[in-house]
């Protein structure tokens, strides 16, 4: 720790900084538990309704299984299938757009698609 997380600071900073270093440091290869929390709650329910049969549960078509977060971070033959903060660069958002995703049944409706964009985008970023 410096010595600046252990000097007194004032009000919110106090509060807010030693969190977000949790946040910067927290994040390596593997899902923290606050990704892992989000993903449960706000993803994996689409997921599951609309691509697990597919990804994960009857078939990996690609190689990709979508059960896990660390699935969708290990990805497919092409690589990982979403990159945090970039949703437009990552693979699954990409394929959800063009429709090519999921290849049976209508497209994912404007909300859903929303909801995948936040969360990729919402998360920091790796360096
Ligand atoms: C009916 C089966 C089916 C469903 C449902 C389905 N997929 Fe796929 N998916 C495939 C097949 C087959 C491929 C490989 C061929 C291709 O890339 O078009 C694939 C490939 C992919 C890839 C590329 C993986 C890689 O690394 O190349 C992504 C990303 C993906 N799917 C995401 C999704 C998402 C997100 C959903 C749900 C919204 C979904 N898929 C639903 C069959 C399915």
């Amino acid at each position: 720790m410096s010595p600046s997380v252990n000097r007194p600071l004032p009000g919110i900073i106090g509060t807010v900084g030693p969190l977000l270093m949790m946040l910067f440091f927290g994040c390596a290869v593997t899902p923290s538990h606050r990704e892992a929390k989000r993903f449960e709650t706000e993803i994996a329910p689409l997921l599951h309704q609309r691509c697990l049969k597919c990804h994960g549960i009857e078939e990996r078509e690609a190689g990709l299984d979508l059960r896990t977060l660390r699935g969708l971070l290990r990805g497919g033959q092409s690589g990982p299938a979403i990159i945090w903060g970039k949703p437009e660069k990552s693979l699954l958002l990409k394929m959800v757009l063009k429709e090519e995703m999921p290849p049976k049944g209508p497209p994912l409706n404007a909300n859903e698609i929303g909801l995948l964009r936040r969360w990729i985008q919402r998360e920091i970023p790796r360096h």
